[in-house]
């Protein structure tokens, strides 16, 4: 038997104020949170929704010295756009805070202070980066040097950006500073850990043994974290960012970001309900689910639980951790630094009223299991083929027929007039939401928006095989019980859609009279009237002589002019990309070759030639063949070129050769030398020339 709680706590990773957020945030955290915890409230549950900005951090502090201004100008900035984006998306939080607040800063510091005093940490005292100029202890990503595996001069202590090498501080080459330049030295500072080591043997039964039933992909995580061994974790760091450590011996030094931040999500319930939220932290009647990302796993499931356990005072721990993997965006990762993302803010100011569309197409296409691909075309698929022609047509029409044959009024039937195919349609529709309510219940998001659809599917078909606008003339009984069932199938669809797409359904139900119309797309408390899950799947929502509104439709078609909009943008974006990673590469150039002495460099006979002939190697890309006067003879020599000059180009053209190369067949072709050209890290080749013209054969060293 499961579980019977009494309240849901529900969680969505607090999001970093240091960028806005993206639709790779929404599709994997924000709208699968937000469709769980409405699908809740519809049911009627004592629900709480917690999110906020996490406004600590590293990359925070290194925004706000790029920038000119303070840490706190930065989270001021985001935490406002964050903020606003999420409430126009719908996402329906019960608070949205942040963890500059006061009293976030109170409880993190109660929460260390508790576990200090009653011993649960270690202290260790460790010999880390020093910046002697400005007096600062260095976080690894404030130290920058060459990466010794591919010589990247920007590497940072804890990772080259270049070739993607997970490194040290010590690895380095000629290691300096970020803030001052100065090269750091190394200092003795104390810290505290947590011993996670000693939480090994209880983890292992909370989660390997107790919670079996979680996605694969998370459990997998967590089993591969505890099999390799925990290790102690510092909780606290040198920085002037972040909460003060609560301790005499502690000057300038805050708590670790990832120890403040998920404190944010009591402080922001305690904000939230200052006398009643330890019933939703320390009860075990409460029901607690963090909405992750797949990079936040070992915090959620490890580590955070850890700090509760130590903690004690009946702290609860979460039932799941329904962590998604990541969105790509047309095939590429989506990346701040690259501009490779659909920002939200942008979204919303270009599609004006289509939050829907985008929910429905992040969930339709979430990276539930996997990673997965957001295209531009897919969108537009989903929306034209799916949500316009499905679910708005099918609405659109029973509302329509109903107002032209019925005056708007809902027509009546009994029950010996069903026919069939009318029994066989009332006994589907339980049938579909049952499977929507059991995807719902096991986070199948994805599963549970297709059932959704098919409700829609059903109506259509339903409608398109009765045909009522050809019966109304001979038969308006037969019209008026098909537009009944057709109109309590829409009734369905709004409640089925509601996790899902929350704008259209609301105007559904408006256009059906059974909400009235209220400009609050959040709703935070449980809805009114006939609007309850436990009504859905059946087929008395309207009464006979009930009168609907007027229809407008839910949804409209996407352009291939709007698409191309957003493609062309990407490409743009992608071309400069290109161009600067181009720029990047090109001026870095190759690290000098072993030394090699006169005698060698004198066996080689460079000399001027100039290209007689020129034609491209048939079936390559690369490939000229060109023949050439070397002073003492005339030659063939096959050259990768070809990408970066036409055999036009070349002819008349006086070059340099490596004339004593040992000959090679290149496609059938002897070659006899080689063209000499500079070549630089992005690729880009141009052939030597000599300043001026002088007689083929002059010899080059
Ligand atoms: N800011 C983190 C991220 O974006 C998530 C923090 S979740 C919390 O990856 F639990 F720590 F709040
Ligand atoms: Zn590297």
């Amino acid at each position: 038997m499961e579980k019977k709680f009494k309240r849901h706590l529900i969680t969505a990773a607090l999001p970093y104020a240091n960028g806005s957020v993206h639709i790779g945030h929404l599709a994997g955290v924000y709208v699968p949170a937000d469709i769980y915890v409405r699908y809740l409230r519809l049911k009627g549950e004592d629900v709480l929704f917690i999110c906020g900005s996490d406004e600590h951090g590293v990359p925070i502090t290194f925004k706000a010295k790029d920038l000119g201004c303070s840490p706190q100008e930065i989270v001021d900035k985001y935490h406002a756009i964050i903020k606003d984006s999420f409430n126009r998306f719908g996402i329906s939080f019960s608070i949205y805070s942040r963890t500059s607040s006061k009293i976030h800063s109170e409880t993190a510091a109660e929460f260390f202070k508790k576990l200090y005093d009653e011993g649960k940490f270690i202290e260790k005292e460790s010999e880390q980066y020093f910046d002697p100029a400005a007096q600062v202890f260095l976080a690894d990503r404030y130290i920058m040097g060459t990466c010794p595996k591919c010589g990247n001069d920007k590497a940072y202590g804890d990772q080259c950006e270049k070739c993607g090498s997970t490194l040290s501080p010590d690895e380095l080459i000629d290691p300096h500073s970020r803030l001052s330049g100065e090269k750091p030295v190394k200092k003795l500072t104390k810290h505290w850990y947590l011993p996670l080591d000693k939480y090994e043997n209880w983890l292992k039964e909370w989660i390997i043994d107790g919670h079996k039933e979680w996605k694969t992909n998370v459990y997998g995580q967590c089993k591969s974290w505890i099999d390799g061994g925990l290790k102690p974790r510092a909780v606290t760091r040198d920085l002037d960012w972040g909460v003060p450590v609560p301790l005499e011996d502690a000057k300038g030094k805050v708590l670790y970001v990832w120890f403040d931040a998920p404190i944010g999500y009591i402080s922001n319930t305690k904000e939230l309900l200052p006398n009643e939220w330890e019933k939703w932290w320390k009860s075990p009647d409460t029901r607690m689910i963090h909405f992750i990302g797949k990079d936040n796993i070992v915090f959620h499931c490890i580590v955070f639980p850890s700090m509760l356990k130590a903690y004690g005072d009946g702290y609860i721990l979460p039932e799941n951790v329904p962590a998604n993997e990541f969105l790509n965006l047309e095939g590429d990762k989506i990346s701040t630094s690259r501009n490779w993302a659909i920002w939200l803010e942008e979204y919303l100011d270009q599609f004006p009223g289509q939050q829907d569309v985008m929910r429905y197409v992040l969930c339709a296409n979430a990276p539930e299991t996997k990673d997965n691909d957001f295209t531009w075309k897919d969108f537009q698929a989903r929306n034209n083929s799916e949500l316009v022609a499905i679910y708005g047509n099918f609405v659109n029409r029973a509302l329509v027929l109903t107002n032209k044959y019925f005056g708007g009024k809902v027509p009546g039937y009994t029950q010996d007039q069903l026919t069939e195919e009318d029994k066989q349609l009332v006994k589907s529709i339980p049938e579909i939401t049952a499977a929507i309510q059991n995807c719902l219940d096991h986070f199948k998001f994805r599963d549970a928006i297709k059932e959704a659809m098919n409700l829609a599917r059903l109506g259509n078909k339903y409608l398109t095989d009765t045909e009522p606008w050809k019966v109304f003339k001979t038969d308006p009984q037969r019209v008026a019980v098909i537009l009944n069932l057709c109109l309590q199938i829409c009734a369905n669809l709004s409640i089925a859609f509601e996790p899902f797409c929350p704008f259209s359904s609301k105007r559904l139900q408006v256009m059906l009279n059974l909400a009235p119309k209220k400009d609050d797309i959040c709703p935070v408390s449980a809805p009114e009237g006939k609007i309850r899950w436990e009504n859905l799947g059946s087929i008395d929502f309207l009464k006979e002589g009930d009168q609907i509104g007027t229809p407008e439709l839910l949804f409209s078609k996407i352009e291939d002019e709007t698409i191309q909009a957003q493609t062309d943008r990407l490409a743009r974006i992608k071309k400069e990309n290109e161009e600067k990673a181009a720029l990047e590469a090109a001026s870095h150039p190759q690290p000098q070759k072993p030394e090699c002495t006169f005698e060698e460099f004198e066996k080689m006979d460079i000399r001027t030639a100039t290209v007689l002939e020129a034609e491209a190697v048939p079936k390559t890309d690369k490939l000229l063949k060109l023949t050439i006067d070397t002073g003492i003879d005339q030659r063939v020599i096959v050259s990768g070129i070809a990408e970066y000059y036409k055999p036009e180009d070349m002819i008349g053209k006086q070059i340099c050769i490596l004339a004593n190369l040992k000959p090679r067949k290149i496609r059938g072709i002897e070659s006899n030398g080689m063209i000499l050209m500079a070549k630089d890290n992005s690729g880009k080749m141009r052939f030597i020339t000599p300043q001026e013209v002088m007689v083929n054969g002059a010899t080059v060293g």
